[in-house]
């Protein structure tokens, strides 16, 4: 009688148990490792906002994604950061995670992706989804939280960047050199695989320097920079234009994302 108590007592158990488990695991067990994998794993999934994925130890993070805005591209939102705290010498307290390369380990804030003002995923979660073998783009965006708020209006591709990582990987980029790029557009002024000069160091955050590609590289000029005045875009701001949407005022934000494109017919996944 005593064993047959035990035994149903240890049944609830395992059945408690296997339920929390369940729960745990919205991806059929699956533990996918970015956003776009989420999408291989359930292709109806279509919604941008925060879901779970995991780290390389299988720990599970929040992520925010963004499976529309550029479909069949899906995104991970590895980085989103105002002008006020990304700005060169910012006194905004923790200013400093928003001056380094992505080869500096700097979160802030890192299980609050929605907090598009002021937020960065520790070094070991960027490297996890770079690491995925879907993931080959990244991008930075301007105001993407605009848009995260009505999806009914286009996402801004006037000041808008994405490379691939093969021609220039973010993660592992921590100084300058000249690379190409897959599209770059300031004020609307766009240029498709074209030759940049692409900065970063130790307390730089990587940035593009409108101003300065006229100088280098493919000597391409973007109107209204002036070489003489330093316009960082997308991060840095050791000067900026006011009319570029990522730095027009202090609470403009610029969004660096990692991703991929969702292609089921040639990839076999998971
Ligand atoms: C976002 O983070 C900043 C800096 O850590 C903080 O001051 C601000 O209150 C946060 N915003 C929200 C909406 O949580
Ligand atoms: C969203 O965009 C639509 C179309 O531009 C507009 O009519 C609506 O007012 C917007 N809603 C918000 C909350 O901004
Ligand atoms: C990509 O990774 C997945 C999961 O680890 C694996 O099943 C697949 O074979 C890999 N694909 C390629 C092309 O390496």
């Amino acid at each position: 009688m005593k064993n047959l108590l035990t035994l149903a007592l240890l049944s609830v158990i395992i059945h408690a148990a296997i339920g929390t488990l369940s729960n745990e695991l919205p991806y059929g067990g699956k533990k996918p490792k970015s956003c776009l994998e989420i999408k291989y794993i359930n292709p109806s999934i279509n919604e941008n906002g925060i879901y779970t994925i995991y780290g390389s130890t299988n720990v599970a993070y929040k992520a925010y994604c963004d499976f529309k805005s550029d479909a069949p591209f899906v995104w991970t939102l590895i980085e989103s950061f105002d002008r006020n705290i990304g700005v060169w010498g910012s006194k905004i307290p923790n200013a400093w995670h928003f001056q380094r390369p992505y080869t500096t380990n700097a979160p802030h804030n890192d299980d609050q992706p929605e907090n598009w003002s002021a937020f960065r995923m520790p070094l070991v979660r960027m490297r996890s989804i770079n690491s995925v073998n879907t993931t080959t783009h990244w991008r930075v965006t301007c105001n993407f939280n605009d848009y995260a708020q009505n999806l009914t209006k286009d996402i801004n591709r006037d000041d808008y960047l994405r490379n691939n990582i093969c021609d220039l990987n973010i993660v592992y980029t921590y100084s300058f050199a000249c690379h190409q790029f897959d599209y770059v557009s300031v004020r609307g002024y766009s240029c498709v695989r074209c030759y940049f000069p692409f900065w970063a160091a130790s307390n730089y955050h990587p940035t593009f320097l409108a101003s300065h590609t006229v100088n280098y590289c493919g000597r391409y000029k973007f109107p209204e920079s002036n070489p003489s005045h330093q316009e960082s875009d997308f991060g840095h701001y050791n000067g900026y234009s006011t009319k570029h949407a990522c730095s027009s005022y202090g609470s403009s934000t610029a969004n660096w994302w990692l991703g991929g494109l969702y292609e089921p017919q040639t990839h076999t996944m998971l």
